[in-house]
Order: C-alpha cells, then sequence, then structure tokens
C-alpha cells in the first residue's frame, strides 16, 4: 500500500517502537493519529510529526472503541494500523508464595491479546469503509514478542498473550482477505525503549549474548522500517515475523 496521503493510527505511539513508527508513517506522508495514555508524551510527539493525539487506555474496551471511532473521524480515513502498547510482569507458574494467581494472568492477557483484538476487529470495520486500492483496503500490524515462541522462566502470561497475537494474524487475515485488509505482527527481541534504552554496554552484554548478529538491542526505528515495509509489500500477510538478530530466548 502507498503509504503517502494514507490515515494512519499507531496506538502506543508515544513511546519506543510505536514513536518510531509514527515518525516514519509522518515522514512518509500518511496522516498520523498517536493513540496512547493521557499521561504519556502523545501530544507532544504528534505536534511534532503535524499529527493528532487522542488520549486511549486500551484495557478499557468501550472506551478505545470511542477513542479510535474519534481518531479515525478526524483522521478522514483509517488505511494503517500500528499497535504497539502492551508490557508484561513477571511471574513463575509455581513461585515461592504459591501458584501464579489468575488475577495477573488475566491482566496481562487484558493488557496485549484482548486488547489487540478489540482494536483490530474495530480497525479492519473502519478500514473497510475505504475504496479499495489496488484491490486492497488497509494494513494492521501488531505487536508480539520472540517469547510467544521461547518464553524466559517467570514470562508465562505475557507468553501466553504474545503467542495469542502471533496466532491471531493468520486468522485475521484469512477472515479480512474478502475485504483486502492484511493483517501481520512483529516478534521483536530486546529493543531499547523505556527503561532499557538506559543500559550500559555491560548491562545489554548478557542480555543479547545468544543474537547471531549483531549482538546488541534493537533499535525503535529497525522496528518501524519492518512496520513500514510491511504497509508497502502486498505480499506480506497473515504471519509473525520476528525481528531479532537471530536471537533464541534462553530458559532465563
Ligand atoms: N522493548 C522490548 O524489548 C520489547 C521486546 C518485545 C516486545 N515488546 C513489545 O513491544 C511493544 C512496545 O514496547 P516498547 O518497548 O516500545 O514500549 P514503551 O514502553 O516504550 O511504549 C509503550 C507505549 O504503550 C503505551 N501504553 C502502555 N499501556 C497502555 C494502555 N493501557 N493504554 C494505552 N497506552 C498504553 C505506553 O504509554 C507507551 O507509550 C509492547 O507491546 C511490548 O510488549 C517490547
Amino acid at each position: 500500500m502507498e503509504i503517502n496521503g494514507k490515515g494512519a493510527i499507531v496506538v502506543g505511539g508515544a513511546s519506543g517502537m510505536g514513536k518510531a513508527s509514527a515518525q516514519a508513517l509522518a515522514a512518509a506522508g500518511a496522516r498520523v493519529a498517536i493513540l496512547d495514555r493521557e499521561s504519556s508524551d502523545g501530544k507532544e510527539i504528534a505536534n511534532e510529526i503535524g499529527g493528532l493525539f487522542h488520549a486511549i487506555d486500551i484495557t478499557d474496551f468501550e472506551g478505545a472503541e470511542q477513542a479510535l471511532a474519534a481518531a479515525v473521524e478526524d483522521l478522514g480515513s483509517l488505511h494503517i494500523a500500528v499497535n504497539t502498547a502492551g508490557g508484561g510482569t513477571v511471574k513463575k507458574t509455581l513461585g515461592r508464595n504459591g501458584p501464579h494467581d489468575l488475577d495477573t494472568f488475566r491482566q496481562v492477557l487484558d493488557l496485549n491479546l484482548v486488547s489487540t483484538f478489540n482494536l483490530n476487529r474495530l480497525q479492519a470495520f473502519h478500514m473497510s469503509k475505504n475504496e479499495a486500492e489496488d484491490s486492497e483496503r488497509g494494513v494492521i500490524v501488531n505487536t508480539s514478542s520472540i517469547a510467544a515462541f521461547e518464553g524466559q522462566i517467570g514470562q508465562v502470561a505475557y507468553t501466553a498473550a504474545k503467542a495469542g497475537i502471533a496466532g491471531m494474524a493468520l486468522v485475521m487475515a484469512r477472515d479480512l482477505g474478502p475485504q483486502g485488509i492484511r493483517v501481520l505482527a512483529i516478534a521483536p527481541s530486546l529493543f531499547a525503549t523505556g527503561a532499557t534504552a538506559g543500559f550500559t554496554d555491560e548491562q545489554v552484554a548478557p542480555l543479547v549474548a545468544d543474537a547471531a548478529f549483531p549482538k546488541r538491542m534493537g533499535r525503535p526505528e529497525e522496528y518501524a522500517k519492518l512496520a513500514l515495509a510491511i504497509v508497502d509489500n502486498q505480499m506480506l500477510n497473515g504471519q509473525c515475523l520476528r525481528l531479532d538478530a537471530g536471537q533464541r530466548f534462553a530458559p532465563r
């Protein structure tokens, strides 16, 4: 899909990989709306790239529907959706204090998996109204993690959620094929965002020791490059792409 002139939404676009994606989409000529927490830097970043900001809490599923609808109305149309908001906890299936509690497990699934599906079903609905261009109406890019495939000790909830995001890509691509809407996920390894961005070389080295090359954390711009390549290339669909320098997570 040609990016120039299209309406794009980046959920989680105030920081990290979402911010880099919002910046890259704007630089490629898209009209961009950043959706992120009220307390985030979303408004400032939107101003910097000539875009819009709408506050959203992705775990408030009804509120998210309204925030998305308001953003699409302001943009005029929605062709590109990049969903990066998410996060995890560290808790073992059976820990020192007993079994993993279900509340935390559910919260991590809500924050990552249910919120992604909620956004996707609504994004697809908005995209379905577009006039098709080269038979295509929209592209959805979700964010998984290599923990979806080799989760580390303590990542059981996060792995379940991110594996769900990876697994949904093919089914949703099949569901939405008739509407000309593509769905993919990106599974990053360790990326230098938020707290990890300030790590020293000594702190980073053991975390990336299992990477083939390069042995460093990913850069948010490298996520953005892949997100834009996905939008650009119509033959990419229905899969989760690892972005990981050949790294396979060890158990810890
Ligand atoms: N950084 C990594 O090493 C790494 C690796 C694999 C996967 N991921 C995944 O990549 C995605 C982006 O991570 P990042 O490292 O760029 O993070 P980040 O913390 O830099 O950015 C995440 C953004 O999401 C927003 N957000 C979080 N919860 C939200 C909510 N409930 N409602 C609305 N917005 C919310 C935050 O405000 C923030 O702006 C996440 O889904 C994360 O799980 C990160």
